[in-house]
């Protein structure tokens, strides 16, 4: 999941190299590299004149962005209080364990990213594990682990 210069050209001229089209070119490379590689940040730079400062701002405040490589499949384990309550510790523990990183971190093979959130907004099926846009509920270790064999 990483972005080659040529192709970060051939996204900026479908945008027709215009520097207002910033936000969408970053999310575009998001998408594609699974992250904001910094060589591609400064390439992104010096071909819309836009500052690295400026690039550097936007990377950081927008939360669908990365600086860093992310996994494959986001996973997100949440710590709400409903979810608190019913175990979520417990089954952000067992995947903390069953991947080898810790909360926030990348699996070495960039299968998962592991994160824990507040409130997906499902209380009632606490508690509660999302992986992308697929919501899983009634956690437990187990249970959670063997979502894992699903996403390759
Ligand atoms: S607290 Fe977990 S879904 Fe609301």
């Amino acid at each position: 999941m990483d972005i080659s210069l040529e192709r970060v050209d051939e996204i900026l001229l479908e945008h027709d190299y215009d520097s207002s089209a910033l936000i969408a070119v970053l999310q575009q490379v998001q998408h594609e590299a699974g992250y904001l590689p910094v060589d591609v940040l400064v390439h992104i730079s010096e071909k819309l004149g836009v500052s690295a400062a400026r690039l550097q701002a936007l990377s950081t405040f927008y939360k669908s962005f990365s600086l860093v490589p992310t996994g494959r499949h986001k996973m997100a384990v949440c710590t709400g209080t409903a979810c608190h309550v019913r175990g979520a510790a417990q089954v952000l523990e067992g995947l903390e364990r069953e991947l080898g990183i810790k909360s926030g971190g990348t699996t070495p093979d960039r299968r998962f990213t592991l994160e824990s959130v507040r409130c997906l907004g499902c209380c009632s099926l606490a508690p509660v594990v999302r992986v992308g846009e697929r919501v899983y509920g009634t956690m437990d270790q187990r249970k959670a682990a063997r979502i894992l064999e699903e996403y390759q």
